[in-house]
């Protein structure tokens, strides 16, 4: 049985990445996921945040030597060194891991700005850097900023981290455009050869003890599996890159849907959080035990089968609609049991 899939130009053994979580910042556990059958892994991310804090830090140094010493100004570089910053220990992370794996190693950029900081694209690139994964989770607090330009910036970042690298770039797109097929088309247009579908932004709740406001990372469900099947299912084929399912993808079921659906490549961050690196194994499982009752020999005979392009039932995709999701509706499987 062929379990082989081809995502972002490589061929992987399946289709399970790991997604960026905790456990893709240590290299033991990303041994761990291999070794128990992981077919590629996205590193932790780094953060603009941390990048910048290092060219403030420099910015800083330079801009009170210059004052201190005007006749010093000739020995400033006109290019930060990226050599003196702190985030190389994320490079030397890559070097490491890249040094005791096989299989794919894809870094994780995450920001929302233009700036300076995506130069380092090309540093994760010369540290052995496969690919890369670009993460842009940028929330507009201004009401006077329209959708276009909220587009255009994102457009924009991923042109800027394209043209500082040669490895393929992919985008883990959030699902709150106001048409995501656009954003992913526009998205390829920049260079981009993978869509990640999608991400799952942090929580905002309150604390009653501070009455602050706090950040919190989510674990998922495989309920939360819906909005990458729907544009799996709506992309598929549709532009020239490759696509994976990216949120609430959990069990071996989940992985077969996202594929039939149209997706390359499925990402897991929660389910292996929560269950450990072995249950990669059990989701293979899973899937080998399914594609053998159902006759399929290859996960490139599944994928796509129930897309926008083949199903016999578009308007599941291109209508948003009550009435016939009343018509599945089962009060007794649906409902909570606490209600019944
Ligand atoms: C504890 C935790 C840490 C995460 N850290 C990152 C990160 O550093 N960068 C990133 O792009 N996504 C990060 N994510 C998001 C995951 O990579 C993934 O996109 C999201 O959890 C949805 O996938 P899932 O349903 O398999 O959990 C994190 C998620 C969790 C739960």
């Amino acid at each position: 049985m062929d379990l082989s899939t081809s995502y972002l130009g490589f061929e992987l053994k399946n289709p399970l990445i790991a997604s960026a979580s905790p456990l893709t910042s240590s290299p033991e556990s990303i041994k761990k996921l291999e070794d128990n059958g992981i077919a590629a892994v996205v590193l932790h991310s780094l953060f603009e945040e941390q990048i910048n804090h290092e060219l403030q830090q420099l910015d800083h140094f330079l801009f009170s030597h210059n004052e201190s010493y005007a006749e010093a100004i000739d020995y400033l570089p006109h290019e930060v060194d990226f050599e003196n910053l702190q985030a190389d220990h994320y490079l030397k992370e890559i070097e490491e891991i890249k040094r005791s794996i096989d299989i794919p190693v894809i870094a994780s950029l995450n920001g929302v700005s233009s700036g300076g900081w995506v130069k380092y694209a090309s540093k994760l690139q010369e540290a052995g850097a496969d690919a890369l994964e670009l993460h842009i989770s940028y929330i507009p607090t201004d009401i006077d900023m329209d959708s276009a330009t909220v587009e255009k910036m994102y457009v924009d970042t991923v042109s800027l981290v394209k043209e500082h690298i040669s490895i393929p770039l992919t985008v883990k797109m959030n699902r709150y455009f106001s048409n995501p097929a656009n954003m992913a088309k526009r998205f390829v247009e920049s260079g981009v050869s993978g869509l990640t579908l999608f991400d799952n932004p942090v929580t905002v709740d309150i604390d009653l003890m501070t009455l602050s406001s706090v950040q919190k990372a989510q674990i998922t469900t495989s309920r939360q599996l819906s909005e990458s099947l729907r544009w799996c299912g709506i992309l598929y084929r549709k532009l020239p890159c490759s696509l994976c399912a990216g949120t609430g993808v959990h069990t071996g079921a989940d992985v077969l849907k996202a594929v039939i659906s149209g997706a390359d490549a499925v990402s897991l961050a929660s389910v292996l959080l929560m269950k450990g690196e072995k249950e990669v194994q059990e989701i293979l499982h899973f899937i080998r035990h399914w594609m053998e009752e159902n006759e399929y020999q290859s996960i490139s005979q599944m994928k796509g089968s129930v897309s926008l392009e083949h199903t016999d039932n578009p308007s599941a995709y291109e209508r948003s609609s009550y009435m016939s999701a009343l018509q599945n509706f089962d009060r007794d499987s649906d409902l909570p049991r606490r209600f019944l």
